[in-house]
């Protein structure tokens, strides 16, 4: 948590008092890493002049700038030769993990295990921190409806409850509670606001938000993170109601530093200043400037803007001096915070680089997080656990040799096929098995910024999977999407399993219907045939370092699933944007004639709903109390009971539904959850109390209010399966 903001309030202002306007420009603005830092001087071009910017006190701080080598020598630059030595901080997207590589954040998300995600964000903050990072663009918090989105893979879904209380223990896990610890570095929460509701699913597109969705859904994890006292929020590629996120003065202004109080900074997304003149917002570089700052926008990543033009703007008067000083008072209150005006080399041991990268306990902590973030979607028959004596095992698909795939797009940190495959998993059990790769899932190069080419066409390795099917007895299937075809700028229009991975299946399924589906994958994908015919499934996302390992205990039994998943998962991709928590519409249905709000050729159901996932055992729901005598605290307890023959961890779910509301309401809202541990018969009473803060929404004049009626509450362990009663409101 951040000390009290006066504690360096008489620091910071005897150092604006000595600051020039460039000076103070300069703290505005943020730099790629550009050049060979420890090799010769750029001696000409972009670097040249980046150089001399940093060497003159010019920026403020550094994005992808890793290692203690690194990060010392451009610190020493700016300490030593400019004329204040004001440290730069230094930015990397730490997403999930660093070197040890977490669970994709949309897996880690599926654990609902709080306390697991804020020391899977802590053990990223050290390795981070042991290589000279002291701040990460992380967590993201944008809310997403709509699996085609590629970047729904690095965010916690699409329930503001669930991302809200993610996105806080994420913030908890970077930060610590005392940023000027080494290991502990400043978080950011991105993207303010509505980056996850870009039409059709199309990463940079258009958005358009109505305002109670704005205040009741895409606000609320904002609000959360601030509450925990992230350090900086970032603003989004995205326009609110026709204004971009960086130029929006009731984002940044009003509601961030205004309502909200935010007493951090606030970051541009990478070129989301120039890219105003691509949305025909901004005329030139210089109304960028203009704009961007007035609006609240505190430090420029990569547009050049305030560095080319916002002296000049001070100077004409466009931008008022204040306006700057508060963005350099904030920019300074973060870098005091960190500690970095003590000693601006605080990152930089080149010892904890040898000790703390790919520490065993941070393996031990990848592997815990991505047991826990596996789901197990159908089990029919009982085919899973498999036994480890089982005979004959086949393993097919190119995802189970995939040692690159499990780390997802967003590592930048990792070394590249560094993941634990499927295939050393099970050989690590000593689990006898036999494999064929079946198909390729892409080809040609796997790059953070380039297109991944899927193969569409060579089913030579087909017959090969087939007659290997055909003489076993159980097929282990890893099928899924490649891990550079979720992240950025990688929206899809198809939700099925990419190339000819659907084929193999169909084809493999003819000859052995024994088959445990493992699914890889960054997005919800729409996978009717497979949960009409396949009778195993385990989403297992993309599981970072530790993968193989965690899906192989888990289809041997020696991990029993419990996550539960995020979002809703389709019948397909034409009911994209689809989610648990809509509203009823005015013609809900079904009717017997066709007027109502349905699709004629598909259901509006989900494959698999918000919130489902099963478990070798099973939990039974009993005896729901509902308590409304105090009208503040309303108690509503459930008696969960472990009724299989093995033990198990359980999320435990309630839902409200305000009936009758001045602004209609969702037909069910996620309002508590608690995970936890039953041997096999045991059993526990859970309890859950609902106040304001979980009753009230924001009305149509962006009131917090709390509304007297009847409430549905549902208590189960997902979304579409419940316990249900009632209580009133007077
Ligand atoms: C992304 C941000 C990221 C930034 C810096 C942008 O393209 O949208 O989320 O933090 O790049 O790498």
């Amino acid at each position: 948590m951040l000390t009290p903001s006066n504690k360096y309030d008489a620091q910071i202002e005897a150092l604006l008092s000595k600051m020039t306007v460039a000076e103070k420009v300069g703290q505005m603005n943020q730099y790629n890493g550009f050049w060979d830092i420890t090799g010769p001087t750029p001696e000409q071009g972009d670097s040249k002049r980046k150089y001399e910017y940093l060497r003159q006190g010019l920026v403020g701080s550094m994005l992808n700038v890793k290692g203690v080598e690194d990060v010392r020598k451009i610190q020493e630059l700016v300490v030593n030769e400019s004329r204040l030595g004001i440290p730069l901080i230094f930015g990397f997207d730490v997403i999930h993990g660093q070197k040890t590589i977490t669970p994709i954040p949309l897996g880690e998300s599926a654990s609902w295990d709080l306390a697991a995600l804020e020391q899977s964000a802590r053990v990223a903050a050290v390795e981070a921190a042991a290589l000279g990072i002291n701040w990460t663009f992380a967590p993201m918090i944008d809310i997403s409806r709509d699996a085609r989105w590629g970047r729904v893979m690095e965010g916690a879904g699409e329930d503001p409850f669930l991302v809200s209380k993610i996105g806080a223990a994420r913030v908890r896990g970077f930060q610590g509670d005392d940023l000027s610890q080494w290991d502990t570095i400043a978080a950011t929460a991105k993207h303010l606001v509505g980056y996850g509701f870009a039409e059709a699913g199309r990463d940079y597109n258009t958005v358009d938000v109505g305002t109670s969705t704005l205040y009741n859904v895409l606000f609320p994890p904002f609000q959360a993170a601030i509450a925990e006292k992230v350090c900086t929020v970032m603003n989004s590629f995205n326009v609110v109601n026709g204004i971009p996120a960086t130029g929006n003065h009731f984002l940044q202004r009003d509601i961030l530093k205004g309502t909200w109080n935010f007493e951090g900074f606030v970051i541009s997304d990478w070129g989301s200043g120039i890219e105003m003149i691509a949305h025909g917002f901004a005329r030139d570089l210089e109304h960028v400037a203009e704009i961007a700052a007035n609006a609240g926008s505190d430090m420029d990543m990569e547009s050049d803007a305030y560095a080319s033009h916002l002296e000049g703007l001070v100077e004409s008067g466009k931008v008022k001096m204040e306006v700057v000083d508060d963005a350099v008072r904030r920019i300074l209150r973060v870098k005091f915070e960190l500690g970095l005006f003590d000693d601006p080399y605080r990152y930089c041991d080149a010892e904890r680089e040898k000790t703390y990268i790919l520490h065993p306990d941070h393996l031990a902590t990848a592997l815990d997080m991505a047991k826990k973030s596996i789901v197990l979607l159908k089990n029919d028959g009982q085919l899973l656990p498999l036994k480890k004596d089982q005979s004959k095992i086949a393993v097919i698909g190119a995802l189970a040799d995939d040692k690159n795939s499990p780390l997802g797009s967003w590592r930048l940190g990792a070394d590249d096929h560094s993941a634990i495959s499927v295939l050393e998993g099970i050989e690590a059990l000593s689990v006898p098995f036999t494999y064929a790769k079946g198909a390729d899932v892409s080809i040609g190069p796997e790059t953070f910024i380039e297109e991944i080419q899927i193969n569409e066409t060579d089913k030579s390795g087909f017959a090969e999977a087939i007659a290997l099917a055909e003489s076993s007895e159980v097929v282990i299937m890893v099928l899924g999407e490649h891990g550079y075809q979720s992240g950025e700028g990688r929206s899809r229009a198809n939700l099925d399993l990419p190339g000819v991975q659907q084929e193999l299946l169909e084809a493999v399924y003819a000859v052995n219907p024994n088959i445990v589906l493992v699914l890889m994958n960054g997005r919800p994908l729409a996978l009717p045939w497979a949960d009409d015919h396949i009778p195993a499934i385990l989403e297992c996302w993309h599981l970072g370092s530790q993968s193989g390992h965690a899906i192989a205990a888990t289809l041997f039994g020696d991990h029993n699933p419990s996550g539960k998943l995020p979002m809703t998962f389709p019948r397909h991709v034409g009911q994209c944007p689809l989610y648990y928590n809509h509203f009823r519409t005015g013609r809900p249905g079904p009717l017997d004639l066709v007027f109502w709000s349905h699709y004629i050729d598909e259901s509006n159901a989900p494959l698999y709903a918000f919130g489902h996932g099963l478990s070798y055992t099973h939990f039974d729901y009993s005896d729901l109390v509902i308590d409304a005598s105090d009208q503040k605290a309303v108690k509503v307890q459930v008696k969960v009971t472990n009724t299989g023959a093995v033990g198990g961890e359980e999320v435990c779910q309630l839902y409200i539904h305000d009936k009758v509301a001045s602004i209609v309401r969702p037909v069910k809202e996620l309002k508590g959850f608690e995970k936890f541990y039953l041997a096999p018969g045991e059993a526990k009473v859970v309890e859950f109390t609902l106040t304001e803060a979980e009753l009230g929404f924001y009305n149509n004049a962006y009131e917090y209010v709390v509304e007297p009626g009847e409430f549905g509450v549902m208590v189960g362990t997902s979304s579409d399966v419940g316990l249900t009663g009632t209580f009133e409101l007077k």
